[in-house]
């Protein structure tokens, strides 16, 4: 574990970037630190490996202070990744990422060999071992950037804005590889960034600290959007607070019903025997066709030409609340359509039904925290 204890950096102009921070980085989970321009959070990420030493205060790696060890040696326990992931412009793809290795006195062909280990890893084609990072994409280098700060297999990896010089799309793609990979390897990840919902996203906790390099407050993301400390918290986690903290609830206890829920072709009788205002039709493998009113459905008649569409579907379990009040509130008829990994209809949910759900959830918790508290 790593801890900041009380830490504070005066730069020599007497800019205080940091003042006063304690945080304890727990093991093998994400720690974001995330806060406006300037509030501190790369001078907080380079004291850590010493790139830049606290004016005061302590910081431990498992119980040692940093500074009793050797620079070097606490560098290369830290994988560090940057913006623009500062690659090396001569060297080809394989050969950065085999950099600290090489520093380590591996052989080329053994580093070379993990080089092509971890570009499968990080999801790059192999292909494009031989290229020089001027070839590559923005996207394409911030994962060789990862690649190489993963390659002697650091137990700490220290990330600065590493995805924030992408588009969205490509950024999406990075975070979701973030994840797989820690999945994998469970690495002690500090990553910095500025946008809250990449901090949700990735965090396990997250720090948001304010100008001047404050502390503001130290959570789980779930628990930031609950309960902000205050009201620079509040502000800097935006609008839709309540629908985003919906992400962090399943929607497995979801009570479904396949009442209106009918195949393509369904007899008169049972279409008769359904008294919802809506159908939802299924093809001949249960998967969702669309929704008609009972009387525009006749017999017999698959008429998926007449349906209105069912929109985004959800699967139950997989997917949060807030992902099933998505599809309820995209649907023409306010009821979201929940389907299995293959598709296939389980049955469907009103938004009353989520809005309900949503209120339990919601109590539940409070009851817990009354509980914990
Ligand atoms: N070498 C330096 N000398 C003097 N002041 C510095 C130095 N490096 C950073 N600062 C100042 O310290 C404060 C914190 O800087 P830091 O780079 O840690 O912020 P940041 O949170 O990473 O910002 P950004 O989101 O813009 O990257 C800023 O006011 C910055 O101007
Ligand atoms: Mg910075």
């Amino acid at each position: 574990m790593i801890r900041i204890e009380e830490v504070t950096k005066r730069y020599p102009d007497g800019t205080v970037a940091v003042d006063r921070l304690s945080l304890e980085i727990p093991d093998r989970a994400i720690t974001v630190l995330v806060g406006p321009s300037g509030c501190g959070k790369t001078t907080t990420l380079r004291m850590i490996n010493r790139m830049v030493e606290p004016s005061e205060g302590t910081i431990l790696l498992d119980g040692a202070d940093i500074r009793r060890q050797p620079v070097t040696a606490l560098r290369r326990s830290m994988g560090y990744v940057i913006q623009n992931a500062g690659l090396f412009q001569h060297r080809t793809i394989l050969d950065n990422i085999a950099t600290v290795p090489r520093m380590l006195g591996w052989g080329k062909g053994r580093a070379r060999a993990r080089a092509a280990e971890l570009m499968e890893r990080v999801g790059l084609d192999a292909a494009l071992a031989g290229r020089y990072p001027y070839q590559l994409s923005g996207g394409q280098q911030q994962r060789v950037g990862v690649a190489r700060a993963l390659a002697a297999d650091p137990p700490v990896l220290l990330m600065d804005e590493p995805f924030s010089a992408v588009d969205p799309v490509v950024r999406k793609g990075l975070q979701d590889e973030l994840l797989r990979i820690q999945d994998e390897l469970g690495k002690t990840i500090v990553f910095v960034t500025h946008d809250i919902d990449e901090a949700i996203k990735l965090g396990t906790r997250v720090a948001v600290l304010r100008t001047g390099g404050r502390l503001a407050q130290f959570a789980p993301p779930a628990e930031l959007l609950s309960d902000p400390a205050d009201s620079f918290v509040e502000d800097f986690l935006g609008a839709d607070r309540g629908i985003r903290r919906l992400s962090f609830f399943s929607s497995a206890g979801l009570e479904l019903t396949t009442d209106p829920v009918v195949p393509a072709g369904a007899t008169a009788e049972r279409i008769g025997s359904c008294d919802a205002p809506y159908l939802l039709v299924t093809d001949a493998q249960g998967r969702p066709l669309g929704w008609s009113r009972p009387q525009d459905l006749t017999a017999g008649d698959a008429g998926p030409g007449r349906l209105l569409p069912y929109g985004r579907p959800f699967v139950p379990g997989t997917d949060s609340l807030r992902a099933a009040l998505d599809c309820a509130v995209l649907s023409p008829t306010g009821w979201a359509v929940a389907v299995d990994c293959g598709g296939r209809v389980t049955g469907v949910v009103s938004q009353q039904t989520i809005g309900e759900a949503i209120r339990g959830a919601h109590a539940g918790e409070r009851a817990g925290s009354e509980v914990a508290g």
